[in-house]
Parts: structure tokens; C-alpha cells; sequence
């Protein structure tokens, strides 16, 4: 069973779709640290972000690996594991970025497709409904407004003991949105068959319970 779980950044799909993989005994796999580890390449090859010939011509010298170790998701980069390198607001930042160009995003394309045709899995990114699982089982497309987004995210990078502001925050989740949402390749959109749930009211359990309900009613789990 495929399940896609797209939205826009901070919208808490990773963390129920991680409680959510873990209730159904699958795989949860995080697509945005693909293209976080392919900015943090950029990054530390001093190339600048919108600069997209220098971030396609840097495209062949990046191995990419992405393994399940006891159901967590690891990423190497030319043998080295990313871990929390590909977790800060800045790589975030040229994630989005990076992201537009389509070579990047074709260099991705097998990887995703590879592991959800050989596990069930739940996949959370932004077109993996549309583009990357066109057939999966389930397509949710989570949404929240932009101001519950940044409290949450704010929370999360304070807790890391990020240098940050709630106004910082919001303004680079808007930029993000705008660039995630009106980007030419692969939009954040949803998928004409997906089922939009705003969950700015929810909390996680309430989440992950409403999402059950939406599978519930495509598949039998
Ligand atoms: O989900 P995230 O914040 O880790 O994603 C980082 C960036 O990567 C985000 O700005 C949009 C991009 N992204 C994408 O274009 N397609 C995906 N499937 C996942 C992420």
C-alpha cells in the first residue's frame, strides 16, 4: 500500500506521518530530506542557491543513498550520513530552492519511486500524488495556516536550540510556500483524487486519527 501525504512546509505531515507509519507497521519516508541533502551539497560547495547551472552541474558528482535501518530513514551523501546537517532553517531555505530546477528534482525521481514499489509505505512530500505515486492507494493533502505552521516550527527549532524568531519564521514559510506553490515543476498542489484535511485545529493524535479515517475509506487496513 502507497500512501501520499503532501502539503505545504510545517503543515505536520512529517510528524504524523510518522506516527501514522508506525500504527500501520510501514515505512514512512521523508522526500523533503532528499532535496535537503542536495542543498546542503550546494551549500558547502559555496554554489549559491538560485544559481541553477551551478547546482545542476554539481548533480554528477553527488551519490545519494537512502536505507531504512530499523525503520528509520537514513541518508548518505557520498558515503557520509547527513543526520541533523540537512535539519536548519538555512538548509531549508535552499531546499526550496533547489527543488525548482527539474533536473534536480528527475535526479530524485528513482529513489522515491524504487522504495515505495518494493514497501508499503508512507510518503510525505509535496507531489508525490501528482507526480512521483500518481497511482498511489491514498493522497492526503494536509494543510494549516501559515500562522499555526510557524508557532509550530518555531517551537521545534527553538527546542534544537536554533537562533530564531516567530516573525523570522513566518516570513520563510510564506517565501517558502511561494516558491513551493508556483514553481513551474511539480507544484505543491494537490492531486485532483487527494483529500484535503486542514488540521490547524488538530493536534497530532487528532491527526493521525483523522488521516486513519480518510484510508478507511479508500482501503481496507
Ligand atoms: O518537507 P521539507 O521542509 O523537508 O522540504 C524541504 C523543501 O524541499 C521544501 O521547501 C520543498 C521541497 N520539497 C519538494 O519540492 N518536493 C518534495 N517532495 C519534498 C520537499
Amino acid at each position: 500500500m502507497n500512501i501520499a501525504l503532501d502539503g505545504p512546509s510545517g503543515a505536520g505531515k512529517s510528524t504524523v506521518a510518522k506516527a501514522l507509519a508506525k500504527r500501520l507497521g510501514i515505512i514512512y519516508v521523508d522526500t523533503g530530506a532528499l532535496y535537503r541533502t542536495i542543498g546542503l551539497y550546494v551549500k558547502r560547495k559555496g554554489i549559491d542557491k538560485g544559481d541553477k547551472e551551478g547546482v545542476i552541474s554539481c548533480l554528477p558528482e553527488i551519490d545519494l543513498n537512502m536505507q531504512f535501518i530499523d525503520g528509520e530513514q537514513v541518508i548518505t551523501l557520498n558515503g557520509e550520513r547527513v543526520g541533523d546537517n540537512i535539519r536548519t532553517g538555512e538548509i531549508a531555505m535552499y531546499a526550496s530552492a533547489v527543488s525548482a530546477i527539474p533536473e534536480v528534482r528527475s535526479f530524485l525521481l528513482n529513489t522515491q519511486r524504487d522504495i515505495a514499489s518494493k514497501n508499503s509505505v508512507v510518503m510525505d512530500g509535496r507531489d508525490i500524488g501528482t507526480v512521483i505515486l500518481p497511482n498511489a492507494e491514498v493522497k492526503v493533502f494536509m494543510v494549516a495556516s501559515p500562522e499555526a505552521r510557524a508557532k509550530r516550527r518555531y517551537l521545534e527549532l527553538i527546542a534544537k536550540g536554533e537562533d530564531c524568531t516567530l516573525e523570522g519564521v513566518l516570513a520563510d514559510i510564506i517565501e517558502r510556500d511561494k516558491n513551493d506553490s508556483t514553481r513551474k515543476t511539480a507544484p505543491c498542489v494537490p492531486a485532483e483524487d487527494a483529500v484535503i484535511f486542514d488540521n490547524s485545529d488538530y493536534d497530532v493524535e487528532g491527526s493521525v486519527d483523522k488521516v486513519i479515517e480518510i484510508i478507511r475509506t479508500k482501503v481496507n487496513i
